[in-house]
């Protein structure tokens, strides 16, 4: 089963590697924008709200009402859900290992473009910030994309503040299978040391033991080469960056990314790093969830489904609940088949799909792709497997959903059915 959720979370800055074909799925060619620069409207969006959180849209806001219903949830609050109780073992393992830490998770997903990214050294085209990637409210403010954003807010009130954990809801422009939705969660982590006395080595030093501390604590291993190894990783934001992977079930699986905070970060904190400096990680909750208590779809954090929710309390860690497959009913599939124009977006189909089909939507794959030889056209063609958790669907209404889908690909990404 591909565990995917959280090397989406990693692999988005690296430079080497296309992420798609890490993360073990259909690696799919990504179509730039045909005017470079210029925002490319999403092709899902409703129209617009008064205002998300306070912030007005104009005319790059790119949300759909499917992710926007998301936001104010509040899972991580929930101390029975999974994933607010994997966030609760975090804090305590942290607030065991250091009396200062400090927790957040009441911050708004709604965070500005300097916080998510400039301040953070993202370069301004990278894809990352992309319409195409990211959901836009308008030019200056996105749903964040990573808990990283609000790094600098709480490294600028240092030394009030000198370890914080900060966890929440971060939105992606994504792919649909069991391991990726456009919505998830992150904890971000970050300790500071006075640069005088430590020296960035000891930086280094103290991440690593924290964090495999903080791994061998939550999959119960013994610290030590056979069960976890670090390996070199990129992000603008960190320097030296690495990132950790534990053996566990039988594969080497990512846990998180981190490394030192780079000087410009600190800087643009209104820190001296001469002064002080420190390390910084952070940790897609999904996937370490669906790892320890079992869950097979990505989309059980967000269901209202009784059999999902009675099933844990806040003792499930401890007592190391795991999750009881409630019996799946059949999938409807089916397929689209078409001639793409040459700025098709693989993401805006996904998007449309879910927008017309929500949580019955199970997995879109990519079946088929080729280019014909004399037309240089390209054509793809997709599977749409659809199911509901709770009910057998009929192909009529599964149907009904489908045409819907189909006429608007043609109408507003222009492709050609065949
Ligand atoms: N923000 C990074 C991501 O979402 C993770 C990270 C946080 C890496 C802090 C290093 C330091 O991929």
């Amino acid at each position: 089963m591909a565990l995917g959720a959280g090397l989406v979370t990693l692999r988005r800055f690296s430079r080497s590697v296309p992420r798609r074909a890490l993360a073990g799925h259909t690696a799919v060619t990504r179509t730039a924008p045909k005017v470079p620069g210029l925002p490319r409207k999403a092709a899902t969006v409703l129209a617009p709200p008064e205002e998300i959180l306070g912030i007005k849209p104009d005319e790059k806001y790119n949300v759909p009402a499917g992710v926007r219903e998301k936001l104010g949830k509040n899972l991580l609050l929930n101390e029975k859900h999974p994933l607010g109780i994997l966030w609760k073992t975090v804090q305590d393992y942290f607030a065991e290992q250091d009396p200062n830490c400090k927790f957040f998770d009441t911050e708004k997903p709604v965070v500005s473009t300097v916080e998510c990214f400039d301040k953070l050294r993202v370069p301004p085209d990278h894809v990352s910030r992309s319409p195409s990637d990211t959901y836009y409210v308008n030019a200056d403010y996105v749903l964040r994309t990573h808990t990283s954003a609000h790094q600098c807010q709480f490294l600028s009130q240092y030394p009030e503040i000198s370890s914080f954990l900060c966890a929440g809801d971060v939105y992606r422009r994504d792919e649909i299978d069991a391991s990726h939705y456009p919505a998830f969660h992150q904890c971000e982590g970050v300790r500071l040391f006075d640069a005088q006395k430590v020296s960035k080595e000891e930086v280094m030093e103290d991440l690593k033991k924290t964090l495999e501390g903080l791994a061998a604590h939550l999959f119960n291993l013994k610290t030590g080469e056979d069960t976890m190894r670090w390996l070199d990783e990129y992000f603008p934001f960190t320097e030296p960056s690495v990132e950790l992977e534990i053996f566990y079930q039988e594969d080497w699986m990512e846990v998180l990314g981190c490394g030192v905070i780079h000087h410009d970060v600190l800087r643009n904190a209104g820190l001296d790093p001469e002064k002080v400096h420190g390390w910084a990680f952070g940790l897609g909750l999904e996937r370490l969830a669906m790892v320890l208590f079992g869950i097979p779809d990505i989309r059980l954090f967000w269901s209202d489904d009784e059999r999902f929710a009675q099933q844990f309390t806040a003792q499930s860690f401890t007592e190391k609940t795991k999750f009881k497959p409630f019996s799946k009913y059949p999938p409807v599939l089916k397929d689209i088949s078409m001639w793409i124009p040459e700025e098709f977006v693989d993401n805006d189909l996904f998007e449309m799909i879910r927008d017309e089909g929500g949580d019955q939507v199970e997995k879109v794959d990519l079946l088929d792709e080729f280019t014909h030889p004399k037309t240089g056209r390209t054509s793809k063609m997709f599977r749409v497997t659809w199911r509901d958790m709770s009910r057998t669907l009929t192909n009529e209404e599964v149907n009904t959903k489908h045409e819907k889908v189909l006429e608007r690909v043609v109408e507003e990404l222009k492709v050609e059915l065949r």
